[in-house]
This record gives C-alpha cells, structure tokens and sequence, in this order.
C-alpha cells in the first residue's frame, strides 16, 4: 500500500510532494538550496531553523571562528577527559570542528554541528554541546562538556536541555541519542534529569586508556512532537482523514 504524499511550499515558492518520512524533518530546498523544516501541516509555510536559544543564565549559539580560543582552552584541558576515551585537543582540531560545524557551509557536509555554552554574566565560553548526525536528518549523537571550573553548577543541564530543545523545535529531530560511561553519575544523572530514558548499556562499549573496557549505558530521547509515528500512524492523515 502506498502512502499519501506530502504537499508543501519552500518560501522560494518552489512546491514539492514528499513522501511521509519527511515530514518535520530538515532539508535542503532544491529551489533556493536553504535548510528549511517541512512543515507538519500542507499549505503551511516551512520553517526556517533559528540555531540560538537564551536560558535564565547562558547563551547558546554554534561556535564561530573567532571562538576558537575559548573553546579551546575546554578541548585542551585533560581536567575534562576523565571520563573520555580520546585525549585533549590540538588547536588545529579545535579550528577544524568548529569549521566542520559551521550552518549551513560546514554542516552540508559533515552533518555536525558545535553548539558554544556562554556564561550570560561574564560572555565566558563555559562549555560545548556537540551534535553529530547519525540519520540524517532524523537522529543524532549528542554530546557535553562543563569546564571543569564551572561544573557541578546546574549549567550542564541548562545546555543540554537548550540544545534538545532546538534540536526538537528548529530542526525536527526525530530521535536524540546520548551515550557515556556508566561511572560518570554526574552525566547519567544531567540526562535523566533532561527527560532522557535509558534505552540499555553496551557492555564493553569504550576502551578507557586506563580503565580498559567500560560500559555505556545508551540514553534517547524522541521528539514529542513525533508521538503519533511512535503509535505506529503515519506523519500525516491519508486523504480519508484517518492517520
Ligand atoms: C558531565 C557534565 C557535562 C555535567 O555538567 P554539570 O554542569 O557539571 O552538571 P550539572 O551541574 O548540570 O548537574 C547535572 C546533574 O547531576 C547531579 N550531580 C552533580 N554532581 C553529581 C555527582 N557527583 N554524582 C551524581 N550526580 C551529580 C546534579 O544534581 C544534577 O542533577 P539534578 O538536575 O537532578 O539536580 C560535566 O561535569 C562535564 O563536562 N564533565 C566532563 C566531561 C564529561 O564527562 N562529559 C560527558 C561525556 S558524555
């Protein structure tokens, strides 16, 4: 049985019909070439992701280049890789993620993207949410990092739930997904205080340089606007209104 078609307009006035699985989801505009949301609705208009949010303390926008200084002061410092497998940064790798992560230029292609967590109060880079597409553009890997000065400050869970919620309302995420080791509570704990639930744990999913093989417990969260494709209906009702 085929599924009805989604019809809708870019605001380049290029019309399409999409099949179910686009609906909610970013793409790339054959008219104008932009990254724009289909919208849930036909006629309505797609939606233009704003990549910003302000919360009660910080400020969270994409790295640019002239951040690289701050953000690497974070890559660099082992103080925030207790809990990691790869190792502190190199300034050319800081500068090179921040480029890969660059919307739309740098994102077209690596389908990642680094989100800054600025200190309202001081303009400080405090830390960094890094995103990376898995299932473009369904679902993602997310991930974070509180300089260790400032953690243990609640600013994690601010971030992250600043991040999920544009990666929910801006760019229509169907699925977020957040993995880390099963010693680092304070993680575990900032996600599960977020909304995410514990799918499961990968044994033996990580090689810690010095703790050998680690489990991972394996966190999602889906977007709440997805929850009829979660019932198993479709995006949208068929032509008999029934979805
Ligand atoms: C893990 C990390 C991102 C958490 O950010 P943070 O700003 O320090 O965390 P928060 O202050 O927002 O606290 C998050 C939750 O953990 C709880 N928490 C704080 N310290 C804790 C501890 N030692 N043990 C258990 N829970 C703890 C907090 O109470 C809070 O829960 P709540 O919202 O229910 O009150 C941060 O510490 C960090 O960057 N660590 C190093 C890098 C890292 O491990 N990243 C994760 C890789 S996936």
């Amino acid at each position: 049985m085929t599924q009805p078609l989604h019809a809708f307009h870019c605001r380049c006035r290029a019309t399409f019909e999409v099949e179910q699985h686009w609906v909610g989801r970013l793409m790339v505009c054959g008219g104008c070439g932009v990254f724009v949301v289909v919208p849930r609705e036909s006629g309505k208009p797609v939606h233009v992701p704003t990549l910003a949010r302000s919360t009660e303390r910080l400020e969270i926008d994409l790295a640019v280049r002239r951040d690289w200084r701050q953000v690497h002061e974070i890559d660099k410092d082992p103080e925030n890789y207790k809990f990691e497998i790869s190792g502190p940064h190199t300034a050319r790798e800081t500068r090179r993620r921040i480029r890969a992560g660059r919307f739309p230029s740098g994102f077209k292609k690596s389908r990642s993207l680094v989100f800054k967590v600025v200190l309202r109060e001081t303009g400080k880079v405090v830390g960094l949410v890094p995103v990376g597409y898995v299932l473009p553009y369904y679902s993602v890997n997310l991930g974070v990092v509180i300089h260790h000065p400032h953690a243990g400050k609640g600013f994690g869970r601010e971030a992250v739930a600043a991040v999920t919620a544009i990666l929910f309302e801006e760019l229509g995420v169907f699925k977020i997904n957040a993995m880390c080791d099963s010693l680092n509570h304070r993680c575990v704990r900032l996600l599960e205080s977020v909304g995410f639930e514990r799918e499961g744990e990968a044994r033996s999913w990580l090689l810690h340089p010095t703790r050998g093989w680690i489990d991972s417990p394996y966190f999602a969260m889906f977007n709440p606007s997805d929850a009829s494709l979660h019932a198993g209906r479709l995006a949208v009702a068929d032509e008999r209104g029934a979805p």
